[in-house]
């Protein structure tokens, strides 16, 4: 018999900075490419109005950025726990999930990592949203910021090695972006059904399902996987549901 189960897996602040983010930075990297290629992409009437909108986009980004990180630091506090690799991660965790997305996947084989809201991340992941969000989401903000302000900030963009440094280094970032984004959607879809992992970042709300021998939910003859496990340890009952 199947039993299933919800695990409350992502809270509605990072839901609502999730979404507000995507369209900010899809927004960026279309005004963007307008901006650097006008003869290839000219959308948006006048070359003055796609930088306007790529700024505006840029302080969106931003705000909602800081607003995510103080939400993960100070109000959830599980940003190091979530975000930062284990050694174990490190060691074995990132081999073992890129194994699997490149052939167990297509064999119809198991995913090694179960998320639970304690650990939700499987170690490809964590290694990827680390280097995205606390790396290359800052650098962007930065070198965009100080773009936007050449003459005041000029001091310092000879700090950083000057305008042309500072307009490569924010285009090569720019394509960082563009490239997660593909391989960040693919991923996103190879869940037990195509919009598994997007249910979660619309509502909350992840479905686990388990087979169980015994129709009473005797432990004899149960069989449980490994998920189930973890998560009834991991998963207070305001982060659970039994349907
Ligand atoms: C249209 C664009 C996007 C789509 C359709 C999308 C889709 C998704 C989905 C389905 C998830 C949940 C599954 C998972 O954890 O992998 C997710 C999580 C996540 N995405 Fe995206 N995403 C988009 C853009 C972005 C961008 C631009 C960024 C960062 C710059 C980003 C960063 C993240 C992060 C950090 C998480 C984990 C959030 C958390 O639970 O704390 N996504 N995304």
């Amino acid at each position: 018999m199947k039993q299933t189960e919800y695990i409350y897996l992502t809270p509605m602040p990072v839901r609502i900075w999730h979404w507000l983010n995507a369209f900010g930075i899809v927004t960026l990297i279309i005004t963007g490419i307008n901006i650097r290629f006008p003869d290839i992409l000219n959308i948006f009437g006048t070359y003055k109005a796609a930088i306007r909108l790529h700024n505006t986009a840029g302080v969106v980004v931003s705000i909602s950025y800081t607003l995510w990180l103080i939400y993960y630091l100070f109000i959830a506090g599980t940003l190091a726990k979530l975000y930062i690799p284990t050694f174990n991660d490190i060691k074995t965790g990132i081999i073992r999930q890129v194994f699997f997305y490149f052939f167990q996947y297509f064999k119809g084989g198991p995913n090694p990592h179960h998320g639970t809201p304690d650990n939700k991340f499987n170690p490809m992941q964590k290694a990827a949203y680390l280097v995205i969000m606390l790396v290359l989401l800052p650098l962007v903000i930065f070198s965009g910021a100080l773009l936007m302000y050449v003459a005041p900030l000029r001091e310092v963009i000879l700090v950083v090695g000057g305008i042309k440094t500072l307009v490569g280094a924010h285009f090569l970032i720019a394509c960082c972006f563009c490239a997660f984004l593909f391989v960040h959607i693919y991923l996103a879809t190879l869940g037990h059904t195509p919009l598994a992992y997007f249910k979660p970042m619309w509502d909350g709300w992840e479905k686990v399902e388990h087979a169980h021998a015994d129709p009473h939910g005797d432990s004899h003859g149960t069989v449980h996987d490994e998920a189930s496990d973890r998560n009834r340890v991991a998963g207070s009952p305001a982060t659970m549901k039994t349907v």
